[in-house]
């Protein structure tokens, strides 16, 4: 069934302007910078709302270990494009089903140190982008969703209703990524962090296909010193205001 027939059998009844309400508030993009809070935010906006989850990273981390566990250098772009091109591959959007690869489930592995050094010299290839932005706006396609990556307000869905970007300091965003990893802000892994962060956001950003970038009419959020629930609320009372471009 296609969103529009959805949104008919849904709303019947309503006026037009309430159609053209509810339709608005079908997709939410939220971008930002490693670490920088997008999925934990993503996901609570999405229980807040009642909407789907697709985390982008997971389909970019995903190509990466299949890279890696095909023994396929993830830089060589044609050996790469043809195994993204090849894949079948399901997203779940529950917290820890992970995505499914030519049949193997994966979860933890997609967070581990040889995966993240992988994944942004993925990322760079056009054809896996290509691969993996179809399969994204099929899935968006779908009804109300909250999507999260690098590219979704520029490139996947450039016509999202609401389209955020999250900043914070490398610093703060290190200390974010070491909590997740070794349970504290800081410790002997603290600089090692901080240089692979900053290492993928350059990548990120500095890649000529869909490069890390506020799209123009994007709401960029500083998120210093907010936890992930004031983010939250933050972004849902955008979204419930209607202050969106
Ligand atoms: O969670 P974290 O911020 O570390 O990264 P992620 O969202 O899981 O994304 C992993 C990598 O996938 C990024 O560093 C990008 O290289 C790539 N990515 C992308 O290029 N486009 C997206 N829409 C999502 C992720």
């Amino acid at each position: 069934m296609t969103a529009s027939t959805r949104l008919g059998v849904g709303t019947r009844g309503l006026s037009s302007r309430a159609l053209i309400h509810v339709s608005t508030r079908r997709k939410i993009a939220i971008d930002g910078p490693v670490a920088s809070g997008k999925t934990s935010v993503g996901r609570g906006v999405s229980r807040r709302l009642d909407y789907r989850f697709l985390d982008t990273g997971l389909m970019y981390r995903a190509v990466a270990w299949l890279a890696l566990e095909r023994g396929v250098d993830p830089g060589d772009e044609e050996s790469t494009s043809r195994l993204a091109e090849g894949a079948s591959m399901s997203v779940s959007d529950s917290e820890d089903m992970g995505v499914i690869v030519d049949g193997v489930q994966l979860g933890a592995q997609l967070r581990e140190a040889p995966v993240d050094r992988a994944v942004s010299l993925v990322a760079r290839i056009s054809r896996v982008r290509s691969a993996l932005v179809r399969l994204q706006r099929d899935i968006a396609r779908e009804g109300a969703i909250v999507v999260v990556g690098r590219d979704i307000g520029t490139v996947v869905l450039p016509d999202a209703d609401v389209k955020l970007y999250l900043e914070a300091s490398a610093e703060e965003r290190a200390r974010r990524r070491h909590l997740e990893v070794h349970g504290s802000e800081a410790g002997p892994g603290y600089e090692s962090v901080l240089r692979d962060l900053e290492r993928r956001d350059a990548l990120d950003s500095g890649r000529v296909d869909s490069p890390l970038m506020p799209a123009s009419n994007a709401i960029v959020l500083q998120t210093y010193g907010l936890t992930v629930d004031g983010v939250v609320d933050e972004v849902v009372r955008i979204v419930e205001a209607g202050q969106w471009a």
